[in-house]
C-alpha cells in the first residue's frame, strides 16, 4: 500500500529558502532592505524610480546614458493598446479597480509585439513595456469610471509624476512628485513576498512575463498583501480622530482583530520603508490640513507596539500618505503593483535565466484507502 510523504509541512512556507536570489534581501532581525546591494534608505534619499527599476532588471545602476535610454524606452511605450481599453472600458463602472488591472494586464498579452517569444532580450522588452503601461490602464480605468476622458501620457514627465498626472489631469508640483516617486522607489521590490512567489512559480512553468505578472497582480490584491494599505485607510477613517485612537484599538484587540498595517512574516522590528513613508505621511498632511490622520496612526502604532509587540510595514503609513494628496481609497493597490512589477520582471527574468520548475509536496493528512461505493450505496 503507498503511504504519504512523512514530512511535516512549513505552514504558509515561513522561514523556508525557495530559490538562490541576486536581486532583493531582507534583513529581518535588524530592519533592513537591499535593492542589488543598495540600502533602501540610499535609493530612497537619492535614486529615482526609473534608475530603480532598472537597477532591479538589470542589476547595477545605469550610467547617465543608459538611463536616458531606459527612461526614454519607457515613454516610448506608455501607451495602451485598442484592444487593452477595450476591455478595460468593458469593465463595469463598480468593478475593483485591481480586477481591472489584472485583466489589462492578461490582455496585453494579445497585442504584444513580443508575443511568443520568451527569448530574454524580448522578455525584457515586454518587462519594460508592462512598467510603462500599468501606471496608464490603472489611470484609464480611474478617468472612465469617473466619466471622464482618458488622458494620453505626457513624455515630459517622469513616470511618478506623469500617473498622478494621468489620474488627476494636475500635474503634480515637486513636492508631490517626488514624495510619490519614493513611494515607488519604497514599494519596488521585498524578496519572496506573496506576489513574487507567485510570478515566480508561474515564470517556472516556462510561462511567459505576462502571465507571470497577472498571477502576481491577482495575489497582491488580497488584504494580508497589498491590500493592506486600503483597508488601513478605511480603519482611519472609521477611528476619525486621535482623541478616540486608543479605545478604539483596545476594543479591536479585545475582539482578535486584526489591524491592518502591523506585522510582518520577516521584519521583527521596524520596516524600514515605514520610516520614510511615515515622515511623507506626516509633511503631507500637515500641507495638506489634514494632520489628523498621522496623529491617529501615531497613537495606533504606540498601542500596537506596547500591547502586541508589532511594528507597523509599509502599508501603514502609505495609505495616508496618498489619501492626503487626494487618491481614492482603491488605488492604493493598483499603485503598489505599478512599482512591483519592477520587481515582478526581475524576478520572473531572474527565474528564467536559470529555471527549475517550482514545485513541492503537500503534507497528507486526508483519508487514505477508502472503498469506492456506487452513488445508490452513498450515505
Ligand atoms: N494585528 C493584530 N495581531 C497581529 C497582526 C496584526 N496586524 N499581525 C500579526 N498578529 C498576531 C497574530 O494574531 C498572531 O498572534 P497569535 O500567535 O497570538 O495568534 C501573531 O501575531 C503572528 O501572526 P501571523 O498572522 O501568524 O503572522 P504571519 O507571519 O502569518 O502574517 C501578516 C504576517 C503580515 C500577514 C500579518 O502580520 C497580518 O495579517 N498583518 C495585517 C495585514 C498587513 O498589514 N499586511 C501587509 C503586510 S506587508
Amino acid at each position: 500500500m503507498p503511504t504519504a510523504v512523512e514530512q511535516t509541512a512549513a505552514r504558509g512556507l515561513e522561514g523556508v529558502v525557495a530559490n538562490e536570489s541576486s536581486i532583493c534581501y531582507v534583513f529581518g532581525e535588524e530592519g533592513r532592505l537591499i535593492y542589488r546591494g543598495y540600502d533602501i534608505n540610499d535609493l530612497a534619499d537619492h535614486s529615482t524610480f526609473e534608475e530603480t527599476a532598472y537597477l532591479l532588471l538589470n542589476g547595477d545602476l545605469p550610467t547617465r546614458e543608459q538611463l536616458k535610454g531606459f527612461s526614454s524606452d519607457l515613454k516610448a511605450a506608455q501607451k495602451i493598446d485598442r484592444v487593452v481599453q477595450r476591455v478595460i472600458r468593458d469593465a463595469p463602472t463598480n468593478a475593483n479597480p485591481m480586477d481591472v488591472l489584472r485583466t489589462a494586464v492578461s490582455a496585453s498579452a494579445f497585442v504584444d509585439p513580443d508575443r511568443g517569444n520568451n527569448g530574454r532580450e524580448a522578455e525584457y522588452r515586454k518587462a519594460v513595456r508592462l512598467i510603462a503601461q500599468l501606471p496608464t490602464m490603472v489611470a484609464t480605468f480611474h478617468r472612465l469610471r469617473n466619466g471622464e476622458k482618458p488622458l494620453a501620457p505626457r513624455r515630459g514627465l517622469s513616470l511618478a509624476a506623469n500617473f498622478l498626472y494621468l489620474i488627476s489631469g494636475k500635474t503634480p508640483d515637486d513636492e508631490l512628485e517626488h514624495a510619490f516617486d519614493v513611494a515607488l522607489i519604497l514599494h519596488a521590490d521585498h524578496e519572496l513576498n506573496a506576489s513574487t512567489f507567485a510570478a515566480r512559480v508561474i515564470a517556472a512553468t516556462l510561462a511567459d512575463v505576462h502571465g507571470a505578472v497577472t498571477g502576481a497582480t491577482a495575489a497582491l490584491a488580497g488584504p494580508l498583501h497589498g491590500g493592506a494599505n486600503t483597508e488601513v485607510m478605511k480603519m482611519l477613517l472609521e477611528i476619525q480622530s486621535p482623541e478616540g485612537a486608543e479605545a478604539w484599538i483596545h476594543n479591536a484587540l479585545a475582539q482578535k482583530r486584526k489591524i491592518m498595517g502591523f506585522g510582518h512574516r520577516v521584519y521583527r522590528t521596524e520596516d524600514p520603508r515605514a520610516a520614510h513613508l511615515r515622515r511623507m505621511s506626516e509633511t503631507l498632511g500637515s500641507r495638506a490640513g489634514q494632520p489628523q490622520w498621522f496623529a491617529i496612526q501615531r497613537t495606533v502604532e504606540d498601542v500596537m507596539r506596547r500591547e502586541k509587540g508589532l511594528y507597523c510595514n509599509v502599508d501603514f503609513y502609505s495609505g495616508s500618505m496618498y489619501y492626503v494628496m487626494g487618491i481614492p481609497l482603491d488605488l492604493y493597490t493598483p499603485i503598489f503593483a505599478v512599482s512591483r512589477v519592477s520587481g515582478w520582471c526581475a524576478h520572473v527574468l531572474e527565474q528564467h535565466a536559470d529555471n527549475r520548475l517550482i514545485r513541492p509536496r503537500a503534507e497528507y493528512v486526508g483519508h487514505m484507502n477508502r472503498r469506492w461505493v456506487p452513488v445508490r450505496k452513498r450515505g
